[in-house]
């Protein structure tokens, strides 16, 4: 049931318009975001101060989203471990706080021991899944069911788009339990979101085009500042995972502390660099990367073409909401290495060594 896709892979990452809008379906009211079943939680998430958030992966990544944007749009601080670091660590976690759980499947081992732990402790559980029933809805005080439908292949496409927008909202719930009428020009965005998303589909060809160009280098570095690091660190993990290129990421800052020295004609630099409020940083850093003979790839919607002359190639994605690049600019890291992938003769949907489900640690 492919649907006339050559894999199940790219017919995930073209399913992610309709992810988002089953995320977003009934989930907002007059501005407001409704999510029923927080409802016994109401009076908690109005005092909450710290989060504490639990993920392996792709869903990690999600969690760092989340992250820096509950922290740049509020006052509450996240704190995110690494699910199977988490659970062997001095817990933290006081009596009625509350951990959120990010697992796909819900039956990732160390997120499950990690919410185990954390209820030990006393604290509450808000698990993000995809898949009714799992271990970890049985085990959540709250579940926040993403709808995006079985995700087949192994790496996680449409499930992470899912999980970003339901983490929005979780995130808007949160500071809305606290300011009635907080955020609504975000709001606003979020409903706008899955027209908007449409664009971030469209370069699919220019990017097999660009895919083709790179599928023999050994070694890429991917790069972000902001909203645009956890997206970087998605492109590097799709990348290995089903290309078995290696690609390493770090935010655009630490390159100068070691792993510059890296660089050269034969270590391209994907950069993630979204026309906002870091965009010069990034590009002193892309034009470092350039002064070492590196090739430069670079998502942007920089509608200036600023970087027309720095980068070898430019995946363009027109959007111009901020915090929404994480979404926004997802098709484009998960596209590249699927045709990495395909180009170089591997199946994307059943990477070597890999399971959809980590049920052992
Ligand atoms: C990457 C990928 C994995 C999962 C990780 C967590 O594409 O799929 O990194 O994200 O194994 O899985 P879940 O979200 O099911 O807990």
């Amino acid at each position: 049931q492919k649907s006339g896709y050559k894999h199940f892979m790219l017919k995930e990452i073209f399913e992610e318009p309709s992810c988002i809008v089953s995320v977003l379906t009934g989930r907002i009211k007059d501005g407001r975001v409704v999510l029923q079943e927080l409802e016994p939680f109401e009076v908690s998430l109005k005092e909450l101060q710290t989060l504490k958030v639990v993920a392996c992966g792709t869903s990690s990544h999600a969690a760092l989203v989340f992250k820096y944007f509950l922290e740049n749009m509020s006052d509450v601080t996240v704190d995110v471990d690494v699910s199977s670091e988490f659970r062997y660590k001095k817990p933290h976690i006081k009596p009625g706080s509350i951990m959120v759980a990010i697992s796909q499947s819900g039956e990732t081992a160390d997120t499950l021991e990690s919410v185990r732990l954390a209820k030990k402790y006393g604290a509450k559980i808000i698990s993000v899944t995809n898949v009714l029933g799992s271990t970890l809805t049985r085990e959540s005080d709250i579940v926040l069911y993403l709808n995006a439908g079985p995700e087949i292949s192994v790496a996680a496409t449409k499930s992470y788009v899912a999980q970003l927008v339901m983490l929005y909202l979780l995130a808007i719930k949160i500071i809305q339990s606290k300011e009635s009428t907080g955020k609504r020009d975000f709001v606003d965005k979020l409903l706008r979101l899955p027209e908007v998303f449409e664009n971030s589909l469209k370069g699919a060809e220019s990017i097999h085009a660009i895919a083709k160009k790179y599928k023999d280098f050994k070694h890429f570095m991917y790069i972000g500042r902001g909203y645009g690091y956890p997206t970087a660190l998605e492109g590097a993990l799709k990348l290995k995972e089903i290309s078995y290129i290696h690609a390493t990421a770090y935010p655009a800052g630490e390159l100068k502390h070691g792993p510059i020295a890296m660089l050269g004609p034969d270590f391209p630099v994907f950069s993630i660099i979204p026309y906002d409020s870091l965009f010069q940083k990034m590009k002193s850093n892309v034009i470092e990367c350039k002064s070492r003979n590196a090739k430069i790839l670079a998502v942007t919607n920089d509608e200036n073409y600023e970087l027309k002359e720095l980068a070898d190639d430019l995946i363009y994605v027109n959007t111009s909401d901020e915090q929404l690049y994480p979404v926004l600019m997802t098709p484009a890291i998960q596209l590249f290495a699927y045709f990495v992938a395909d180009e170089l003769g591997l199946d994307p949907d059943k990477p070597r060594n890999l399971a959809k489900s980590v049920t052992v640690e």
